[in-house]
């Protein structure tokens, strides 16, 4: 067996490289550990529980809530608030951020957003979902109430980010601006252990992810590109293979490991897509970028977007460089 490193004995490594760190994000992250831990429990036995289907509310998104949300949303609530490492956080599924009230907490400096389950209406058939998260400096003051200025930060802003993907294995992924690293859970242990050090995405790749059925509402751009992807040539090793399970969390490991574009473009009844930025653009623009990739909203660069609504959504390209260079060069020239 080869030694295995968890992922707390890795941040506690990495931590002690920047004698300047107080300890406060390793909390933070070990605190985002424990509630994956619960979800993943709780998933992994979703068709035994009552947990599967639908809450019969809308969430603020004009979405179904599924049960799995609203408890997914909880856990990460409830871990993040009960070591006051975090004075506030904004989730997919709450209709403004919550301030968090403890002294601890106001005195901490660091705000969370969070999509606690993505993909959730996968959940019910079976396929794999994930929770992402970003995590950024608030700019009020310590000691102070929570504002919303302190979650309205471009991506650049963005301190760590990762997600949980809940698949065929259950494995944590995560950034804190030094490369990106993913970490595998072994159950039998109870811990997330080193899989994949320093993840590169490649700047070529041969899968491209999109929902076509809303092919008849995306931008010209977007059209032109995806008859790109199919048309045959050797040289430059097309058609590419289309790869689309409707969980961005999914999609995204799927293609920062074996190279690859998604797109979420926009359409005609939705202006500017569906994904949100603060939630699933924004995290997994920080990390595809650690990675050597690229995240666009196909005319400029994700993490550059100030943001001015908590649940804004984005036209989102994200995946290798190349890729993404590419159809950013089709939406410059047609739509
Ligand atoms: P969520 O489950 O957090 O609301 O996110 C759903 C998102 C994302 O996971 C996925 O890539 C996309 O919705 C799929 O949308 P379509 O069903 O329109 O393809
Ligand atoms: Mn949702
Ligand atoms: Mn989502
Ligand atoms: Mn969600």
């Amino acid at each position: 067996m080869r030694n295995m490193i968890t992922m707390g004995e890795f941040i506690v490594k990495k931590q002690a490289e920047y004698p300047t760190a107080t300890g406060e994000l390793t909390s933070l992250l070990s605190s985002i550990r424990l509630a994956a831990k619960v979800v993943n429990r709780e998933i992994n036995k979703a068709g035994l529980a009552d947990i599967i289907g639908s809450m019969g509310a809308e969430n603020v998104q004009g979405e179904v809530q599924q049960k799995l949300d609203v408890y997914a949303n909880e856990r990460f609530k409830a871990a993040l608030e009960a070591r006051g490492e975090v004075c506030g956080m904004a989730s997919e599924e709450e209709d403004d951020f919550v301030a968090f009230s403890s002294p601890l907490s106001q005195n901490s400096k660091y705000v969370v957003l969070i999509d606690p389950l993505d993909g959730s209406t996968n959940i019910d058939v079976n396929v794999s979902v994930g929770t992402i998260f970003s995590i950024y400096r608030r700019v009020s003051p310590q000691g102070s109430p929570v504002t919303l200025a302190d979650f309205l930060q471009p991506g650049h802003r963005q301190v760590a980010a990762g997600y949980v993907i809940y698949g065929s294995s259950t494995m944590l992924v995560y950034t804190t601006g030094f490369g990106v690293n993913g970490f595998t859970y072994d159950p039998s242990i109870g811990c997330f252990c080193l899989s994949h050090e320093n993840i590169r995405i490649p700047q070529e790749g041969k899968i491209y992810s999109i929902n076509e059925g809303n092919y008849i509402k995306f931008p010209d751009g977007v059209k032109k590109y995806l008859k790109y992807c199919q048309e045959r040539d050797e040289a430059t090793n097309r058609p590419y293979t289309s790869r689309y399970i409707g969980s961005l969390v999914s999609d995204f490991h799927r293609n920062l490991l074996k190279g690859g574009i998604y797109i979420y473009p926009s359409g005609t009844n939705s202006p500017n897509g569906k994904l949100r930025l603060l939630y699933e653009c924004n995290p997994m623009a920080f990390l595809v970028e650690q990675a050597g990739g690229k995240a666009s909203d196909g005319f400029g660069r994700i993490m550059d977007i100030q943001p001015t609504a908590l649940h804004q959504r984005t036209p989102y390209f994200v995946g290798s460089t190349k890729m993404v260079e590419r159809a950013e060069a089709f939406m410059r020239e047609f739509s």
